[in-house]
């Protein structure tokens, strides 16, 4: 019998679920509970500590499939993405803004490339591994598979969904390659129809942190979510 372990490790809002052999979801929940860390930034999903309970529970048979929301080219990038991060840090203190627009948008950016500065591990799990080995005995076999981001994205909307056909749109903040993909799902099968641009950055999801932080909120914090629910509250502004 196989389990199957899901590891959200998008380097924030960690979260673990367990899917038997049937495809039941036997157990889902986002680590922010345990950690006490909202957004958990660069927080692994396999904490130890954390999902030994989880381990005991639901994890009896030889077989263990972990599965991480990143691909292995995304993963080896990881340390890459914060090397650049860094050298924007550096090169961002330098910089005296001009004028208020221009000290906004500097210190936007310098957020952002702060929280993408720690080095996050190759595969962002802990040794699960020898972990689970040690723990089980050698008997148990893990099989690690990465899987595309937005693949991921797109498969909890549609295997949640009541559709057997639809088309699926993901409009992230990043993404590998591209912030925004396109799939269309059809009797279970997931196909992606638009190509993968190398470096195409514009993305709608980072436009929305960006009016976050210009309302007065902190997109890292997790307080897009604050302003989109303050927002059915509120009143349209022409002007703006
Ligand atoms: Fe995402």
């Amino acid at each position: 019998m196989t389990i199957y372990l899901g590891f959200s490790c998008s380097q924030h809002d960690p979260s673990i679920a367990v899917v038997g052999e049937d495809g039941d979801v036997v157990f889902a929940e986002a680590n922010e509970r345990a950690l006490k860390y909202k957004r958990g930034w660069h927080a692994p999903p396999d904490a130890i500590g954390l999902i030994e309970p989880i381990l005991d529970r639901y994890v009896n048979g030889e077989q263990v499939s972990a599965n991480l929301t990143w691909s292995k080219t995304a993963l080896r990038s990881s340390s890459y993405l914060a090397h650049v991060s860094r050298y924007t840090l550096g090169a961002l203190e330098l910089m005296r803004p001009s004028n208020e627009e221009a000290r906004l948008w500097r210190e936007w950016i310098f957020r952002h490339a702060l929280y993408r500065a720690p080095t996050s591990a190759s595969n962002l799990l802990l040794n699960l591994d020898m972990r689970l080995r040690e723990r089980n005995g050698f008997r148990y076999r893990l099989r690690k598979q990465a899987w595309n981001h937005h693949l991921c994205h797109a498969a909890t909307a549609c295997y949640a969904s009541p559709y057997v056909e639809a088309l699926c749109v993901v409009m992230d903040g990043m993404g590998e390659g591209s912030s925004t993909s396109v799939f269309s799902f059809r009797n279970g099968k997931l196909e992606r129809l638009d190509s993968r641009g190398i470096a195409n950055l514009a993305s709608l999801g980072i436009f929305y942190s960006q009016i976050c932080f210009a309302a007065g909120f902190d997109p890292i914090a997790g307080e897009e979510w604050k302003l989109m629910g303050l927002a059915a509250y509120g009143k349209l502004d022409e002007e703006l």
